[in-house]
């Protein structure tokens, strides 16, 4: 049993916590990139079908897990699984909920921390007067360590470390203290910063086409993404990479949710405050998420050149150079409230996959806080370098496919399973309703026995 007292400060508090671990990255830079290769309109079915399936149900899951597991004094995913049935072995699936975390911080924080940096370059104007190819290069010489041109020396791994240390300073100063506190600045200023940039997108139209692009359109791009086809609905890549999109961008499937659900009192709301998140999400990644990077490169480069171009890269190589045809003051601004709204993004989600690592080692063998915090930071640096020194052959992708992809679906599918089958539907059902602030509908209780588990499974074989 463990000496672990931590309890979230307030409800809006925790649901800002929970809605900060699934608003993320990949909101604004996996979404649209995702949308975009799999044929715009013809991913938003696939995916809306996924989020009703999959996505919600396994946020009542997850929340209804991880209150019952705090409730025996345990808040990682191993124990959870294990305080839920009498089979030995189900603890270990849980062990994924700790890993995929870790992994998924070492390459996650890089990227965070490249934030950091755009945010300081574009207070320092670093991208006035480039070039659309000086800007793209501005980037990838940042990525190469051996090159200095950025201005800064070693500017990358330096800014990581920075990164780290500040999550872990975050993490070691507690969960209302810290996350909490985080999430209730963070988020706030995310939306705002969203609406400001979304704002722009909505409204750029065809005023940026110019003589080089003269068909630029930004509401071409706001219909190639929501303008539903048919056409590849029937296509296995599609409905794959919407389902692992749901996965990724609700934190489900990774065990940060259990994490922070672990902490919520016995008798305390968990349907309504998951739907509060869950749809908190939604309404990132879907309103927010999709008016920015794809309208404002359409509207000024061609919808065409989105197509053959969609990359994540796109949000650090052409946005700060599409940025400034707005002039100094807002193109600053712009920089500032973009790479901004990416670091509170990235952060309370970096944050969310510390907390599970620290909540084991507190758990299982009394560490304190600090301790727990500074060793996820370490461990995440260790496993980071890689990535960062070798990011040019491919291991930030290896890192993305196994622990941000495949992993997600196999622990979802175990712990599916686990909850509707060997746990059993009706007292899951009870976990779920108790305290509830909202009614569930009752027919979620048969999807989550016989829909989810089988669509999880479709998805695993398709990976
Ligand atoms: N949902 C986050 C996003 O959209 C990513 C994320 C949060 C995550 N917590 C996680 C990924 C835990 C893996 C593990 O960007
Ligand atoms: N494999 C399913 C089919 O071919 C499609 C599918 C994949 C799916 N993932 C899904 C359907 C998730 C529903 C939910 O029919």
């Amino acid at each position: 049993m463990s000496s672990n007292k931590e309890r979230w400060g307030s409800r809006v508090g925790l649901v800002l916590a929970m809605a900060g671990n699934a608003v993320g990255l990949g909101n604004f830079l996996r979404f649209p990139v995702q949308a975009v290769n799999n044929g715009g309109g013809a991913f938003i079915i696939p995916y809306l079908v996924s989020f009703l399936v999959m996505g919600i149900p396994l946020l009542w899951v997850e929340w209804a897990m991880g209150r019952f597991g705090g409730k025996s004094g345990n808040h990682s995913t191993p124990f959870i699984l294990d305080s839920m049935t009498k089979a030995k072995w189900f603890k270990y699936f849980g062990v994924f909920g700790i890993w995929t975390n870790l992994a998924v911080a070492a390459y996650y924080c890089y990227i965070e921390s490249w934030t950091m940096s755009y945010v300081m370059h574009s207070i320092g104007r670093s991208f006035a007067g480039l070039s659309q190819l000086e800007v793209a290069n501005f980037f990838t010489n940042y990525l190469d360590i051996s090159t200095t041109t950025t201005g800064i020396p070693f500017e990358a791994p330096i800014f990581y470390v920075l990164c780290l240390l500040l999550n872990t300073w975050i993490l070691s100063r507690g969960l209302s203290g810290g996350v909490e506190r985080t999430a209730k600045i963070g988020m706030p200023l995310l939306i705002l910063f969203g609406m400001f940039l979304a704002f722009k997108g909505l409204t750029l139209g065809t005023s940026g086409a110019s003589p080089q692009h003269p068909d630029a359109n930004a509401w071409a791009g706001i219909n190639f993404l929501w303008n539903p086809q048919f056409d590849s609905l029937t296509n296995p890549k599609v409905w794959l990479a919407a389902a692992g999109q749901i996965f990724f961008t609700l934190s489900v499937g990774m065990g940060t949710i259990h994490c922070y659900a672990a902490y919520v009192k016995a008798k305390d709301d968990i349907a309504l405050n998951a739907m509060s998140a869950g749809w908190m999400n939604e309404f990132v990644e879907v309103c927010l998420g999709s008016l920015i990077v794809i309208p404002i490169a359409a509207g000024y480069l061609g919808l065409d050149w989105v197509k053959q171009n969609a990359g994540f890269g796109m949000a650090f190589q052409t946005m700060p150079f599409l940025f400034e045809n707005w002039g100094p003051f807002l193109a600053t601004l712009a920089g500032v409230f973009w790479f901004g709204l990416l670091f509170f993004a990235g952060i309370t989600s970096s944050l969310a996959m510390g907390t599970p690592w620290m909540g084991f080692m507190q758990d299982e063998f009394n560490w304190g806080r600090e301790r727990a915090a500074w060793s996820f930071g370490l461990i995440t640096l260790i496993l980071g370098l890689p990535t960062v020194f070798l990011y040019n052959y491919g291991v930030f992708n290896e890192y993305d496919y196994w622990a941000g992809t495949v992993s997600l679906v196999v622990f979802a599918l175990a712990e599916s399973v686990l909850f509707a089958w060997v746990f059993g539907m009706d007292k899951g059902w009870r976990e779920i309703t108790e305290g509830a602030d909202m009614k569930v509908p009752n027919f979620y209780k048969f999807i989550i026995k016989w829909v989810t588990p089988r669509s999880e499974e479709h998805t695993s074989e398709l990976q």
